[in-house]
C-alpha cells in the first residue's frame, strides 16, 4: 500500500498534463474569447458609433468590382461595412463576438433601411460554412488561423476584401493595436493569398493616421 502511495503525486501530475493536452487549447481559447467579449462590449457601450457609420474607404472605393451575391463581414463591429454592403445589393451576414456591437449594427441597418443577418460568435471557435460566400470582407481584424477558413468559406470565383494594420502602424505611434499578434508583417497579407488571383494589394500610410495593408483577391 505504501509503495502505491508514493506514485500518487506523479499520477496526479500526469493526469493534469493529459487533461491540459486534451482540453487545454479549448479552455484557453474560450477564456481568451470571454476576455475579448468583455473588452469589446465595454468599448462599444456608448451611444455614438466608435468607428463611425460610414464604411471603410477601401471598401467604398472598390465596391463596384465585388461580385454581387452573399457577403460575410468578419468581425463586423457596429456594422458600418455590413450595412454599406447591404445598401449595395449584397445579402449580408455579419459576425462579431460583441453582442453590444451586433445590436448597434442592427440599429444602423434599420436607420439605413436595409436588412442584414447579424450574429454573435467567437471567431476563434466558429465553424465557417464552406463554399457559401461571393464576398468575404474583413476590416481591422487579424486572426491568422482564420484565413484558411475564410478561403474555404468563399465560393469558387468569390472575392476577399481585407484591410488591417501593419507593424508600421505601431512603429509610427499611430492609434491602434500594440500587440504584434494583431499587426501584419511586410507582405504577410499578400503571402496569405498567393493561391488566389490577387486583384489589388498595397501597404500604405493613410492620411498620416494609420498604416495598413489592403488586399482584394479572388478564389
Ligand atoms: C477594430 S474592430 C473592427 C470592427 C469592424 N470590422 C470595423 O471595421 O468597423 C475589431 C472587431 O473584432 C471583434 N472581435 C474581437 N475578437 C473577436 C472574436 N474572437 N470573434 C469575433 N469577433 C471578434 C470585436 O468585437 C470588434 O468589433
Amino acid at each position: 500500500m505504501n509503495n502505491y502511495r508514493k506514485y500518487i503525486p506523479s499520477i496526479i501530475l500526469i493526469g493534469i498534463i493529459l487533461f491540459y493536452i486534451l482540453m487545454g487549447n479549448d479552455i484557453f481559447s474560450s477564456f481568451a474569447g470571454e476576455q475579448d467579449r468583455i473588452f469589446w462590449d465595454k468599448k462599444y457601450q456608448t451611444e455614438s458609433y466608435i468607428f463611425g457609420k460610414e464604411p471603410v474607404e477601401f471598401l467604398m472605393e472598390h465596391i463596384d468590382i465585388l461580385p454581387r451575391g452573399k457577403a460575410l463581414d468578419i468581425a463586423m463591429g457596429e456594422g458600418r461595412n455590413a450595412v454599406f454592403l447591404a445598401k449595395n445589393g449584397f445579402d449580408v451576414d455579419g459576425v462579431d463576438i460583441s453582442e453590444v456591437a451586433i445590436k448597434k449594427a442592427l440599429m444602423l441597418a434599420q436607420e439605413k433601411e436595409v436588412k442584414i443577418h447579424a450574429f454573435v460568435a467567437d471567431l476563434e471557435t466558429y465553424t465557417m460554412p464552406r463554399n457559401t460566400y461571393d464576398v468575404i470582407a474583413c476590416f481591422y481584424y487579424l486572426q491568422r488561423d482564420l484565413i484558411p477558413k475564410m478561403k474555404e468559406g468563399l465560393k469558387r470565383g468569390g472575392v476577399i476584401i481585407y484591410e488591417t494594420y501593419t507593424i508600421e502602424n505601431m512603429e509610427r505611434g499611430f492609434q491602434g493595436p500594440k500587440n504584434k499578434d494583431y499587426l501584419l508583417k511586410p507582405n504577410e497579407l499578400l503571402n496569405f493569398f498567393r493561391d488566389f488571383k490577387v486583384i489589388y494589394y498595397r501597404e500604405v500610410v493613410v492620411n498620416n493616421k494609420s498604416a495598413v495593408a489592403s488586399l482584394i483577391a479572388q478564389k
